[in-house]
């Protein structure tokens, strides 16, 4: 038997993380495409002292009894932790980490990409083509939404939402409007942000990008009510968390020409069902919860998610720390 710590890692995640861990650990690598079930998940819990976590795990009071009272530590291998019951793991003296910044300025990229894509129609010209479609230049066809010098609304002014809005602000012009319980100074002086109710950005913006985190209040906020102040040449952009739109609503603006289109990086659920009306439409690019993955994001992510875990089975500060106080 090992003496080192038994840990559970719920995937396989980039070399950068993963040989540390398994350097240090006695790691019960995942090894399969999909995520184990949760029954398995229970089983494979118990009697750790550590996880390395993906957002597709649900790790609540449930989790944390399958693994008995000896886990000291929760490494999630996301920025995001909406998976994650952090207030039941504080009260069990449970650390947990995250893999913030590394990820900055992939996910504000993809962001910007699916911007873009949606203004310029670059997906459904693809699907044009590709239909055998294209049979001459049309002066009256794929009209999009020009992006130069226009008003982008940021939900969410946190790091993520900043590299947004200074590549909009930097790069094309744009005015920035931003809605955020925190006040940020940076984003007001570097990039003349304006800090506004949400009605207000809804209503004066020709872009929304959503770069909040998931929580009781932001759960749904983007409804029917939300789409119906916004303009309608205005395209909605969601690569933070699905639940932060409501799907229903979001088809049925986009169909009835409320909004003029959306790129979403995230969808309620994920994988996004066959079936859902949302993939009928021509004015949605989807893609696969893709933000973070580039080479150096990923192997970031990898080296934080495999340092918050050593430092956390040996009783030492994290160094991404979620709830540290
Ligand atoms: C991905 O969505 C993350 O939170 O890192």
């Amino acid at each position: 038997m090992s003496d080192k710590p038994k840990v559970f890692v719920t995937r396989e995640i980039p070399a950068a993380g993963l040989e540390k861990v398994i350097a240090a650990c006695d790691a019960d690598v995942w090894p399969e495409h999909l995520p184990p079930s949760r029954d398995i998940l229970l089983q494979r819990i118990a009697g750790c002292e550590g996880v390395l976590s993906l957002l597709t795990e649900k790790v609540d009071a449930e989790f944390m009894d399958a693994a008995g009272t000896q886990l000291k530590v929760i490494s999630n291998f996301a920025v995001g932790f909406n998976n994650v019951d952090i207030d039941e793991a504080t009260r069990r003296g449970i650390r947990v980490g995250n893999t913030p910044d590394v990820l900055t300025d992939a996910t504000a990229d993809m962001a910007f990409a699916l911007l873009i894509s949606a203004s310029r129609r670059i997906v459904e010209s693809q699907d044009y083509i590709r239909a055998g479609k294209w049979r001459t230049w049309e002066p009256l066809g794929h009209i999009g939404v020009d992006l130069i010098e226009r008003t982008v609304g940021i939900v969410g002014m946190g790091r993520i939402g900043f590299a947004m809005a200074k590549r909009c602000h930097g790069g094309f012009g744009m005015k920035v409007l931003y809605h955020d319980k925190y006040r940020n100074e940076k984003a007001e002086q570097e990039l003349g942000a304006r800090q506004v109710d949400i009605d207000t950005l809804l209503k004066e913006s020709d872009f929304v990008s959503v770069h909040t985190d998931l929580n009781e209040t932001t759960k749904g906020m983007f409804n029917a009510a939300a789409f119906s102040k916004m303009k309608n040449t205005a395209v909605f952009i969601n690569s933070a968390r699905g639940p932060i739109h409501n799907q229903r609503d979001l088809h049925d603006a986009l169909k009835n020409g409320e909004i003029f289109a959306a790129g979403l990086d995230v969808t309620d659920p994920e994988p996004i069902p066959m079936h859902d009306p949302l993939l009928t439409l021509r004015n949605c690019v989807i893609a696969p919860h893709i933000a973070s993955a580039t080479v150096s994001s990923r192997n970031g992510m990898a080296e934080i998610a495999a340092d918050n875990l050593i430092a956390g089975l040996k009783g030492e500060p994290l160094r991404c720390w979620v709830n540290r106080e």
